[in-house]
């Protein structure tokens, strides 16, 4: 559980780092299940990730991925080179699809913590092992995550999970404290009237990246993300990876906004968190 003190943080800063919240067992069980989802899924994956503007328009390998498990590849790596080394994450449904994720994602602990900093029906949306691969890991430019998982009011919320060390020589995460206070810009990442496209749609926002502070965190650490909160990572130029499981979620009180790219079936909605654990 919060503390009082932890859950004034995150409110005012609009992220929180929580140490240890994973113990070496979760990380490992993780790490060797999505080494064989990629081992099993490679050589039928394709799509490259932009991690610059998070995403590629018009793919429909990444648009249908809402309720499956897929792996994007980096933009600088070819489908040719070893798929181990040229995997940018895989998205977006393991929390409903593979057994160790489910395990992993709906879990009494991350239900607690929701709750306490505000959701009241704790609901995953989306689950991404991100790999931030030694020497050509991407850039993820800044951005708030509810550009992309968008409810009205706002919900969205990150739990970014570290399973390596993530410092500032292999892109860790960096956010400019407070910047969920001034709300989401007017921007989102929308379907296309036909649904079979995205788009940015509104004014592409500017912030002082000069405000951004680093968020390393140790392998375990959770760190919570306002769906607000402006953050980014740089390239990972080090020789080391910079494993992360990330989950997304929303208050289940809230409507999924029907432009959302991010679209489940009838047959496979998102779960409340209630529901399972
Ligand atoms: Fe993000």
């Amino acid at each position: 559980m919060l503390t009082e003190q932890e859950i004034n943080t995150y409110q005012s800063q609009g992220y929180l780092l929580i140490r240890d919240f994973l113990d070496s067992s979760h990380i490992d069980a993780c790490r060797q299940q999505a080494m064989s989802i990629l081992e099993s899924q490679s050589s039928e994956s394709a799509s490259v990730f932009s991690s610059i503007d998070q995403t590629r328009t018009s793919d429909d390998y990444f648009l249908d991925s809402g309720d499956k498990i897929r792996c994007f590849f980096e933009e600088d790596a070819s489908i040719q080179d070893d798929p181990f080394r040229s995997i940018n994450k895989i998205g977006h449904a393991l929390h409903d699809l593979d057994p160790v994720f489910e395990k992993m994602s709906y879990s009494r602990d991350l239900f607690a913590i929701a709750t306490q900093i505000g959701l009241s029906i704790p609901t995953i949306v989306q689950s991404q092992v991100i790999f931030k691969q030694p020497r050509i890991g991407g850039k993820v430019m800044p951005h708030q995550d509810s550009t992309f998982l968008y409810t009205d009011p706002q919900s969205c919320t990150g739990f970014w999970m570290a399973l390596e060390d993530a410092n500032v020589h292999n892109g860790c995460l960096m956010g400019i404290p407070g910047s969920h206070r001034s709300g989401l810009a007017n921007y989102r990442f929308v379907r296309t009237k036909d649904g079979l496209s995205v788009t940015f749609e509104g004014s592409v926002p500017h912030w002082d990246v000069s405000e951004m502070v680093t968020l390393e965190a140790k392998k375990g650490d959770l760190v919570l993300l306002d769906g607000s909160f402006v953050h980014m990572s740089h390239e990972n130029r080090s020789p080391n990876s910079r494993w992360a499981y990330i989950l997304h979620m929303i208050d289940g009180q809230y409507n999924w906004d029907e432009r959302n790219w991010l679209q489940r079936p009838p047959d496979m909605s998102f779960r409340r968190m209630v529901d399972v654990i």
